[in-house]
């Protein structure tokens, strides 16, 4: 299993939302049984709870259910349990970083650098209005198909190398 870990800063809006959507699309792509997704916050202010009822009926807007989410905070396991960690925004990043072992493999960046954009980051919808619910989905979902993209390639690549 390949495992894909999101990172947002309360993991009740953005890494939650990038899960859900992940997760769909892996089970669409026939992929459900080669990727692991999770997601978690580098705070832990909202550990235990649901996703924002905001993010939530955003998700639902586009067939994603989000309701059997509980958040939980990044811990030093993950940066050794998981082979991506991908981040929302820079500070997400560099508290990851924080916790990578000098050795470490795991591949750490911005999630959005799978949508083709270079140091774009998923803004924080959480003070914001409904409307910006909409626009984290829509990079997240931009972000998804290239993800998903790579990794059908590493998959390819590792199961070539096996044989
Ligand atoms: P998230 O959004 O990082 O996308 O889950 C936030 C959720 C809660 C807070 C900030 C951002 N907060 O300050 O409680």
């Amino acid at each position: 299993m390949i495992g894909v870990l999101f990172v947002c800063l309360g993991n009740i809006c953005r890494s939650p939302t990038a899960e859900g959507v992940v997760r769909k699309r892996l089970a669409e792509a026939g992929l459900a049984d080669v990727v692991t997704v999770d997601s978690c916050g580098t705070a832990g202010w909202h550990a235990g709870k649901a996703p924002d009822g905001r993010a939530q009926v955003a998700a639902q807007q586009r067939g994603i259910d989000l309701s059997g989410l509980r958040a939980r905070q990044l811990s030093v396991e993950d940066v050794t349990r998981f082979d991506y960690v991908l981040a929302m925004d820079h500070d997400n990043l560099a508290n990851i970083k924080a916790l990578c072992p000098a050795d470490s493999r795991v591949h750490v960046g911005l999630l959005l650098d799978f949508a083709g954009y270079r140091e774009r980051v998923v803004p924080d919808p959480y003070y914001g209005d409904d409307q910006g619910f909409g626009e984290v989905l829509d990079l997240i979902e931009r972000a998804a198909d290239g993800l998903i993209e790579h990794l059908r390639e590493h998959e390819q690549k590792r199961l070539e190398r096996d044989q």
